[in-house]
């Protein structure tokens, strides 16, 4: 990506007058507020700062920097969203000297696209002309009503060769194009002809409502059943979910996706009302497409095959999703039916028994496990679960849920999965031979010390610790120089803090992770509420002080009795005297400190 027009973008854009086209906002103590747009909300929950270019919603925690807005608002891709925003700043981003080629792919794609739209719209015309009678029928044998067929731009392909291949031609595209675009196939001898033939036609669409590639469904008898585009500079597969275009303003408001394994299934749900459903579209779920979809809600709920197929891929589904930190449940539909033969046989009545039965992602996965692993598939999966998680302080949400789930206490599984518990109960290796000096550790506080990914204790700990160089950012170097980054106990603050560490001015934000942001837009909101000033910053200040010196020394007195040991155990008497000595001299200190 390009670093230097996204800094620019956000240098030369005020994130307030882009929130104001959508958003009504009123001055508040020194800041900007309105009415969330990502969550149903009429009081002025959202919070905009213009001086350090990020917006933050108290109701539902949104956050992040001008892109991230209009990405989201817009419900485009972050390069799109760059780009426009850097078109309106007039910053040149085409033309940047890394990226030779960014003009060409472009175009290229500018091209792709309108390409598939007059592709579109060639399948559509002929879905209503004579040759599509049988398509027509087909689709009103299977129950799909005139209006959801038109809300998904359904369309036909005739049983033909080259009938898209000419009308492409028609409209000044070259055979080869059409090829590149995966609209038209090309055999060994060169020969090209139309990729659908015969097929009803799924058009796929991106978030901006742009066809992108398509599906066709074989309306008699043929193979595949479903021909989907390949990937293409415009499309990639396991990316781009089907219907979401569709489906996400309801999910913003209902805070859940329908989530299921077919294009008729997606259109049966519209059709019934449940207009918050999308589509897998022929490939297993992807982390991309969780991404996109906990974008717009808090709860995706798997609408599945009850079959042995169905379960295994809505066990691999939902501990992604779980791994993302969304919520999600499992519904599964009764033997031999899909969710779109269900609808269409018993109505909403059948689909809403089905989801007041399911459970939870989680106990679905805990079950599941139960019934049908051996105890040994049983720990790897948990163990393997824990290890991926895409936010570490998300280990302990699940650690007791897991434990609980297996019938194990926690500790017990703590053990069993190898994972750290809330103590630091392993001695620090020391890190050198001889003697530290009590003094000398000052800087690197964190030598010797066993950093845990984030659970419990140790990561609550770290929050407090890491809110106040994000609140009180010109102390950050001074609390370098103490030998701050050895209070932190877990691995992400310690990647937090280095990058606060060497971040230059201003420049914070896009050097953030996802978690990393939502932490850091909290604290700098939390010290606009309330700053701390004058005595009570001093002792904050303090307090924070003492625990690095506290730190310090309880690492120094374990790296001492460690070097002592060694040096007992090799009757070095030299070395044994040093020892000694350093520890009376800590013990003075102590003294004095009191
Ligand atoms: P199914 O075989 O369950 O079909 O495939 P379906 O969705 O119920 O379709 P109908 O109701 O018979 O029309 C589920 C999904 O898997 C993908 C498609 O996305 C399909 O909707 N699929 C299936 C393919 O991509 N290719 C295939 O050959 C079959
Ligand atoms: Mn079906």
């Amino acid at each position: 990506m390009d670093r230097s027009a996204v800094e620019a973008v956000k240098a030369r854009i005020s994130i307030a007058d882009i929130v104001r086209r959508y958003v009504d906002l009123k001055p508040v103590s020194g800041r900007w507020m309105g009415a969330c747009p990502f969550h149903q909300e009429t009081k002025p929950s959202m919070s905009v700062n213009d001086d350090e270019g990020f917006f933050y919603c108290f109701g539902c925690q949104a956050s992040g920097d001008v892109i991230d807005f209009y990405s989201r608002i817009n419900g485009l891709e972050f390069r799109e969203s760059l780009e426009q925003l850097a078109a309106e700043a007039g910053i040149e981003i085409g033309n940047v000297p890394h990226d030779p080629h960014a003009a060409e792919r472009k175009a290229k794609s500018a091209l792709f696209l309108d390409m598939h739209d007059e592709a579109n719209a060639w399948f559509q015309r002929n879905l209503s002309l004579a040759a599509g009678d049988t398509a027509r029928r087909y689709l009103t044998d299977r129950g799909m009503t005139p209006d959801v067929i038109k809300k998904f731009g359904l369309g036909y392909s005739p049983d033909d060769w080259h009938g898209l291949n000419n009308f492409l031609k028609g409209k000044g595209r070259t055979p080869d194009q059409g090829v590149e675009a995966g609209l038209l196939s090309k055999n060994e001898k060169g020969n090209i002809y139309d990729r659908f033939r015969g097929r009803l036609i799924f058009p796929i669409q991106n978030l901006s409502g742009r066809v992108i590639a398509f599906g066709g469904r074989i309306i008699t008898d043929g193979e595949p059943k479903y021909l989907n585009s390949s990937d293409t500079p415009i499309y990639k597969k396991g990316d781009h979910l089907y219907g979401l275009n569709l489906a996400r303003s309801t999910m913003t408001r209902t805070k859940r996706a329908l989530l299921t394994e077919g294009y008729m299934d997606v259109i049966s749900l519209h059709q019934f009302g449940y207009t918050d459903s999308c589509g897998v579209l022929g490939t297993a779920l992807t982390p991309e497409q969780v991404k996109r979809l906990a974008g717009f809600c808090s709860r995706v709920d798997l609408v599945f095959d009850g079959d042995g197929a169905g379960r295994k891929a809505a066990l691999k589904s939902s501990r992604m999703i779980l791994l993302q930190g969304v919520a999600c449940k499992v519904v599964l539909m009764p033997d031999g039916e899909d969710v779109d033969s269900l609808l269409q046989a018993t109505g909403t009545e059948g689909f809403e028994e089905c989801m007041a039965q399911a459970p939870s992602g989680l106990d679905f996965c805990m079950t599941t496990l139960r019934n049908e692993f051996a105890p040994r598939e049983i720990m790897a999966w948990a163990k393997s679960f824990l290890s991926d998680l895409s936010d570490a302080s998300l280990q302990a949400y699940y650690l007791p849920r897991i434990a609980g789930g297996l019938g194990l206490s926690e500790a017990d599984f703590r053990r069993d999965a190898g994972i750290a518990g809330g103590t630091r109960s392993a001695p620090p290796r020391p890190t050198q031979a001889a003697p530290p000096s009590p003094n000398g550790a000052q800087g690197q506080g964190g030598q010797g010390r066993q950093r845990l990914p984030a659970v419990g204790k140790e990561d609550k700990d770290d929050r407090y610790f890491l809110k106040f160089p994000i609140q009180y950012p010109d102390y950050v170097q001074a609390l370098a120089a103490k030998g701050f980054e050895g209070i932190l106990g877990t691995q992400w603050a310690v990647a937090l803090w280095e990058k606060l560490v060497n971040a230059q001015h201003g420049q914070i934000l896009s050097q953030l992770n996802e978690q990393e942001k939502s932490f850091y837009i909290r604290c700098r909101e939390e010290v606009r509420e309330s700053v701390l000033t004058g005595r009570e910053l001093l002792e904050e200040w303090e307090h924070i002080c003492k625990k690095i010196a506290d730190g310090q020394q309880r690492l120094d007195s374990r790296q001492l009795k460690e070097a002592l040991h060694q040096a007992q155990l090799s009757g070095d008497k030299e070395r044994i005297d040093e020892c000694l000595r350093a520890f009376q001299e800590s013990r003075r200190r102590d003294d004095e400190q009191y």
